[in-house]
């Protein structure tokens, strides 16, 4: 009889399918009152929808504060949304018990941006590990150990790292634990936000390979999330940029970083260290990000587009799809732009 395919098999035989879809979700935060008066709210996720493929790592950029933490831990059901909905694997997540969430738990799991915090300095580094495959119904002793080994050598740690103490490593090497600790329990789905954003630069790319490999001989699907547009080159098939909360282009990472189609994204792309390499001057995104609680009409982009006309003030961009992938939140069609065209 011939054995069942692997789903890593299955990843990459079967014709490709969205694990996770996001539909029109929205995330308000309600800041704390001032004196007498209700606190105002801050919408940090304006009714984002997107669709990750199974074994497809989808990049997400934009500076900070435009929202890519708030919609990671959204989509891991870590904070509540407040509308659209969640399928994953083609069930609707966003009302789940918790009971049920537990399990979900184990199909998505996230790496965070700090491995000096997201590791418990009282447990040992095998105890640590352990106990997320106990929580996981892994009962047997013997079995949790062998997998603590497992995960430490898939991460290229030494299997002593076990009995040694979170302080004894240096940040890669621990941002490499959390990477085993978020594996332990097989996801399909794994969530980076800003994984090496806190690493000295030396240490950055062994992790970012360790994270591309354990992807691609895993079949992971990836969010991987960061500011820094040349990790996310590195990483992702395709981009998803954002800015205060809003979408403003998704593409395939190669289109989008030689032929952007959003001012927002070609400004980004222009800002990036490697890109102005010859022109040192360039002047790059001019001005501050708008305050979210009080974000500008029409295209929120518009106080800092070069390109802004007047109907930009009152009508708010639809994203478009423009086919071949590529989808842009821009009411004007009649760009060129370039990676260096936003001056
Ligand atoms: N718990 C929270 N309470 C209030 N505001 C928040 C909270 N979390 C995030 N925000 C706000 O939501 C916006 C998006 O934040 P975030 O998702 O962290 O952006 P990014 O990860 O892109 O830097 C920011 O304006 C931030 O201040
Ligand atoms: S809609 Fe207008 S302001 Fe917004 S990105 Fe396009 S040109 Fe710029
Ligand atoms: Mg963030």
């Amino acid at each position: 009889m011939t054995q069942p395919f692997t789903p890593q098999q299955n990843a990459k035989l079967l014709p490709q399918y969205s694990l996770l879809r996001v539909v029109d979700i929205s995330k308000d935060f309600t800041l704390p009152r001032e004196g007498w008066r209700r606190g105002p709210t801050l919408r940090a996720v304006e009714k984002i929808s997107f669709d990750v493929t199974e074994g497809e790592v989808l990049g997400l950029v934009g500076e900070s504060g435009s929202g890519k933490s708030t919609l990671g831990r959204l989509v891991l059901r870590l904070i509540e949304s407040s509308a659209g909905k969640i399928y994953f694997n083609g069930q609707d997540i966003s009302l789940l018990s918790s009971r049920a969430l537990l399990k979900l738990r184990s199909d998505m799991q996230m790496v965070f941006q700090d491995p000096f915090a997201s590791l418990n300095p009282r447990r040992k580094v095998g105890a640590a590990l352990e106990e997320v495959l106990e929580l996981h119904g892994q009962r047997d002793r013997n079995d949790r150990q062998n997998r603590v080994a497992e995960l430490l050598r898939l991460v290229g740690m030494p299997a002593e790292a076990a009995a040694r103490w979170p302080r004894e490593f240096s940040g890669g090497q621990r941002q490499r634990i959390a990477i085993a600790r978020a594996l332990a329990v097989n996801p399909r789905l794994l969530v980076a936000d800003e994984p090496v954003s806190a690493l000295d630069v030396s240490v950055q790319a062994g992790v970012l390979s360790l994270l591309r490999t354990l992807q691609s001989d895993l079949g992971l699907t990836m969010i991987f999330i960061s500011h820094d547009l040349s990790v996310v080159e590195v990483m992702a098939d395709r981009v998803m940029v954002m800015y205060l909360g809003r979408v403003m282009e998704i593409a395939p990472t190669r289109e989008l970083y030689t032929s952007p189609l959003h001012p927002y994204t070609a400004g980004l792309l222009a800002a990036a260290p490697q890109a102005h390499k010859k022109k040192a001057d360039r002047v790059m995104l001019k001005g501050e990000i708008p305050s979210p609680i009080n974000p500008p009409s029409g295209c929120v982009f518009r106080t800092r587009c070069p390109y802004v006309l007047p109907k930009c003030e009152v009508e708010v961009p639809v994203l478009k799809d423009l086919g071949a992938g590529r989808l842009v939140a821009c009411l004007r069609d009649d760009l060129a732009l370039t990676a260096e065209a936003v001056e």
